[in-house]
């Protein structure tokens, strides 16, 4: 990393934060697992030989190219939310959502997505993290991809993300040059008719253990709508515990390959499997996580479409 991309983000996430982003970075990216791992611990997305292992059996039985022609078929998810308080100026706002998008793992770079992203009328778009393909390795690739799909969504609030799990630190400035306002456990209010509701985010957890809720949510009045971004829905149980409105996530990629009927094999989630795709509600707090609008490990999918979800916020 540049001396001053370091400074910049030091300044902007402060000493201990970067510190522990940049430990694991280091670490991980020599070991591909975590530390004191042990087989249950083990991440698929990162194991060459479990991926190529995957590819060979897929090809044997001749359905990888239909699992790669699935991981194309996005499917449009449409919702509607329903929160206490909401003011009147935000009923019927229209959140655009995506996550997990490994851009540069996506064929003819993503420009199926993109025409699909052209068509959609939204007010702001959020992308809940996980925008390189691998978990280390070079993000030229993913942030030029970045761009091209930033550029075809046309939202008048804005283009908010997080990092995830496959994202290092210092994609954060490139990320905002292609037009990606990255939260970093802090949180924005979004004005309208001189009222307003905040927009958080967390940085990861799963991986990099840097979700600091406390912080994302310091400058949030507690009587006022606030809706998260996190990369897993793990924290489900600390969001709604701080009185979190609506909860958008990703991670899990709804299982990716799944059996008939869209049972996930594998989630890479300590939740219930309840909170690792669509939507759902805990406490008083609703939440949806994505079945993720690209692929990774494997770019191939099995009853579970990829996901370009829109979510409409009403007031009750
Ligand atoms: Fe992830």
């Amino acid at each position: 990393m540049e001396a001053h991309v370091f400074a910049a983000l030091q300044e902007r996430i402060g000493k201990r934060h970067l510190g522990k982003r940049l430990r694991i970075q280091v670490d991980y990216s020599a070991k591909m697992f975590i530390r004191g791992e042990s087989l249950k611990r083990f991440h698929y997305e990162n194991s060459n030989i479990f991926n190529t292992l995957v590819t060979l059996a897929f090809k044997a039985t001749l359905s990888y190219a239909r699992g790669a022609e699935n991981a194309l078929k996005y499917r449009v998810r449409e919702h509607e939310f329903y929160l206490h308080d909401l003011p009147d100026a935000f009923d019927g706002l229209r959140i655009l959502h995506l996550s997990d998008i490994h851009a540069d793992g996506i064929d003819n770079e993503a420009e199926e997505l993109c025409r699909l992203l052209a068509t959609i009328k939204a007010d702001l778009c959020v992308i809940t993290g996980d925008y390189r393909f691998k978990t280390h390795s070079s993000y030229r690739k993913t942030i030029r991809v970045m761009k091209k799909i930033l550029g075809a969504i046309n939202v008048v609030m804005g283009n908010w993300g997080i990092l995830g799990n496959h994202d290092f630190i210092e994609t954060v400035f490139p990320l905002e040059e292609a037009g990606l306002a990255i939260l970093l456990n802090q949180a924005v209010s979004l004005e309208k008719d001189g009222v307003r509701i905040w927009l958080a985010g967390v940085d990861d957890d799963h991986l990099y253990h840097c979700a600091d809720l406390d912080r994302a949510l310091r400058s949030v009045p507690p009587e006022e709508t606030v809706i998260l971004l996190s990369h897993t829905p793990d924290l489900y149980k600390k969001a709604a515990l701080e009185e979190v409105d609506l909860f958008l996530c990703g991670h899990t990629h709804g299982g990716q390959i799944c059996l008939p009927g869209g049972k996930p094999v594998i989630t890479n989630a300590s939740c219930p499997n309840r909170f690792c795709a669509d939507r759902w509600e805990y406490m008083n707090m609703q939440g949806y996580t994505s079945y993720g609008t690209g692929s990774s490990g494997v770019p191939i999918r099995f009853n579970c479409q990829p996901d370009v979800a829109i979510h409409t916020l009403r007031r009750k």
